[in-house]
């Protein structure tokens, strides 16, 4: 049965992998965020019929929607699991509705900190299977063609959206609880923090072959913000999941941590032990690069709006953004999720560009 058989097809593409474990490439690998989304007509008869979250828990519509972008743009070197970060919270016991042009809405958010005592850790992980089912379901049906990808959203990142009840501007209600009750925030990003480390490892077991924490709310953050309520999350995370996978005698698996709007605090991301860090396209390659040093691979970071340009823009800009950050440990991406109305032509200028850009 393809969920229990582990025996994987072989790996016939392995850029994104040497780059990330800093060995030399062929050519820079490319993967977009969001690869598999609204701007396929493909993935959109998908969703007229079945709703997001059925989507990401019917491991055969996950892995349909997986393999979508790979079928029509054959330069990417890398698929990242259909899934949604947002998954965390609902395996916790909070309700997740998605909105079609509103974005994900908990009907009950966190209201004060006496609520945190009524999530359910335990067993969480065991609500997340059907996730697990996706990836090694998609690593057969992938036939080795690239890597799968493995992520999840970080601690800070998956507070705001519990505490706020969906996105938002400003974060006010978060903001305040870091400053009213400092204690009780860290005592919800440590259980944050020791769910992902567990639903990370089962993400391994099951085929994933490299990891990507989204800590998408970065921005929200001074420095010294990052550095108490996101960096030592972080890090918790990456030791948790090597150490783990050293003990369970499984191959090791590179991992990614992309804090957008996180450019204030790049020496301290090159310090939480991560192979990759993902950089938004505020920051300059040249500048992020003096920040982590030579040691860490680099990923990004095309602002998502300059793929509404003309193709001949788009390859320009694509080799001019590569030749910043050289063809050594670089993997290339967007600085964000591309958007839905995303031109289908800009992706291939976007993808097949960068492999003609060494
Ligand atoms: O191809 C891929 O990248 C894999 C799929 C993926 C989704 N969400 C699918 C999705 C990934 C990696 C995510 C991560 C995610 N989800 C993040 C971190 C990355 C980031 O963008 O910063 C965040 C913050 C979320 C939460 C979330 N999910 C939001 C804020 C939204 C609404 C925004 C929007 O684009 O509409 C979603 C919805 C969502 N997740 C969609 C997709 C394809 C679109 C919803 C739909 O199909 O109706």
């Amino acid at each position: 049965m393809e969920l229990t058989n582990k025996n994987f097809p072989e790996l016939k593409n392995d850029r994104l992998l040497r780059a990330a474990a800093g060995k030399e490439v062929d050519k820079v690998p490319v993967w977009v965020m969001r690869q598999a989304g609204r701007y396929l007509p493909e993935f959109q008869a998908v969703r007229a019929k079945h709703d997001f979250f059925t989507v990401c828990r019917t491991p055969e519509l996950a892995c349909e929607v997986t393999l979508q972008p790979l079928r029509r743009y054959p330069h990417l070197d890398a698929s990242i699991i259909f899934s949604d970060i947002l998954v965390i919270p609902q395996a916790l016991g909070m309700t997740v509705e998605m909105h079609p042009g509103l974005g994900p809405v908990f009907p009950s958010p966190l209201k004060d900190p006496s609520e945190i005592d009524q999530l359910q850790p335990e067993g969480a992980v065991s609500r997340l299977t059907y996730v697990g089912d996706a990836i090694t379901l998609t690593r057969h049906k992938i036939e080795g063609k690239v890597p799968l990808i493995g992520f999840t959203g970080a601690p800070f990142t998956l507070m705001g959206y519990m505490i706020e009840g969906g996105g938002s501007k400003t974060m006010s209600k978060t903001k305040e609880w870091i400053e009213k009750y400092p204690k009780d925030v860290h005592k919800l990003l440590k259980l944050l923090t020791n769910v992902i480390i567990d639903y990370l490892i089962m993400q391994v077991e099951s085929g994933a072959q490299l990891l990507q924490v989204f800590e998408s709310s970065a921005d929200h953050l001074t420095r010294e913000q990052f550095i108490e309520f996101s960096a030592p999350y972080l890090k918790d995370i990456r030791i948790g999941v090597r150490k783990a996978i050293e003990e369970k005698s499984l191959d090791q698996v590179p991992m990614t941590v992309f804090a957008k709007g996180g450019g204030h605090s790049l020496d301290i991301q090159a310090h939480l032990g991560y192979e990759t860090i993902g950089i938004d396209w505020t920051v300059d390659p040249i500048q992020a690069r003096k920040a982590v040093g030579e040691n860490i691979t680099l990923q990004g970071n095309l602002d998502p709006q300059d793929l509404y340009k003309k193709p001949e823009e788009i390859r320009k800009m694509t080799i001019e953004m590569a030749r910043k950050f050289g063809k050594h440990r670089y993997i290339c991406n967007l600085g964000h999720g591309i958007t839905p109305q995303t031109p289908l032509e800009s992706m291939t200028a976007f993808t097949e560009s960068i492999h003609e850009a060494f």
